[in-house]
């Protein structure tokens, strides 16, 4: 049953792929807040009741892919494009280190403007200015050389969600022109490089089934990565997938307690996405073994505009608003949002 895996999955830090499959099949209420308090309990254990901070600057919506679920595809007509300038960028850094982020994740579409020249200028400018903070890019899928730029310009983790860990699922949700292999070598790429790499994928995504979800566990065990970003999928109204419902809260709160389970130190973000679906998910989320959140450092101007899906929360907020409603939403849970990079803990 539920209960041996489990406490084999505590011992061991590893399943077999039915096994998996058959904790996500096979749920019930009180096994999920059972395995939900495990999880919370591990989290303690390193991290205590820290949660920790990433300010994440959407720095361009141009993009040259078409992911059939995402709202800023290539082929939305309806999106109003920007990017933000160096100058931009590093005013949003400025805000935020005084908000005490020690930590800045540079994420945007998969934008040609930012060529390896372009991007390591900024990095480096970062890097200088803020020597104290770690930096963490989220630019999707470029070449080796590239990442291996960038890395020496100074960022130090990237993420690179792997969507889904099955070649034929990553084809239902892809166009011809994007390939789960080319995806999966940037990944593997970027760990060779030295980077902290986040992977990840959308709970409830269209097509998904619970061996889909198995597979997405069982490369996670396999990869051992340092950050691991899960978020419920919400439809977007103007995009292929617009018609498929949203991925549940709650099943999204059991993965992130079985990925606390396979991975005890890994860093695991309460996602935005997990916000957009429920008032607490975030909250949520905490309970259920994520120790990291990421509030919204974008100019206020173009928040709207990275609109991934419906309804998408903060996009009308201050960057210091962010700060302190997350601070607030993670005392009301009995922990405390800190100033620090945040980096992994090995244990
Ligand atoms: N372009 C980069 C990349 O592909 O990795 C980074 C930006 S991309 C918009 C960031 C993540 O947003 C994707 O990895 C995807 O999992 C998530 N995302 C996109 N559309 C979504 C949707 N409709 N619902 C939930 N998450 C979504
Ligand atoms: Fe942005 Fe709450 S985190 S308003």
């Amino acid at each position: 049953g539920i209960i041996q895996r489990i406490q084999k999955l505590e011992k061991e830090h590893a399943l077999a792929i039915e096994d998996y499959e058959y904790l996500i099949e096979n749920r019930t209420p009180e096994t999920d807040d059972w395995i939900r308090h495990k999880a919370v309990q591990i989290t303690r254990s390193i991290y205590g009741r820290d949660i920790y901070v990433r300010g994440l600057i959407e720095f361009t919506n141009i993009c040259r892919n078409n992911c059939y679920y995402c709202g800023i595809r290539k082929d939305n007509p309806h999106v109003r494009r920007y990017r933000l300038s160096q100058e931009e960028i590093l005013s949003s850094c400025k805000t935020g280190h005084a908000l005490g982020f020690r930590t800045f994740v540079l994420q945007g579409g998969e934008d040609a403007y930012f060529t390896d020249d372009r991007l390591c200028a900024i990095v480096s400018e970062i890097h200088e200015r803020y020597p104290d903070c770690a930096i963490t890019l989220s630019v999707g899928e470029r070449s080796a050389e590239s990442y291996r730029r960038l890395y020496e310009a100074g960022a130090e983790r990237y993420l690179l969600r792997h969507e889904t860990a099955d070649a034929d699922h990553y084809r239902l949700l892809h166009p011809s022109t994007m390939s789960f292999a080319h995806r999966m070598d940037c990944i593997r790429t970027l760990r060779d490089i030295g980077y902290a790499v986040g992977i990840g994928m959308m709970i409830g995504a269209p097509y998904q089934t619970a061996r889909h979800l198995a597979e997405d566990l069982k490369f996670i065990e396999t990869f051992q990565p340092e950050m691991c970003g899960i978020g419920p999928f919400i439809p977007h109204g103007q995009t292929p997938l617009k018609d498929f419902p949203a991925g549940s809260v709650d099943l999204t709160c059991y993965l992130l307690a079985l990925i606390r389970l396979i991975c005890p130190d890994v860093l695991l973000p309460a996602t935005t996405a997990l916000g957009t679906m429920d008032p607490k998910g975030r909250e949520k989320g905490v309970l259920s073994g994520a120790n990291v959140v990421m509030p919204n450092l974008s100019p206020t101007e173009v928040r709207k505009d990275y609109q991934l899906y419906d309804n998408k929360i903060c996009t009308g907020e201050e960057s210091a608003q962010c700060r302190g409603c997350l601070e607030r939403r993670m005392l009301s849970i009995g922990y405390q949002v800190v100033t620090d990079r945040g980096d992994k803990k090995n244990i």
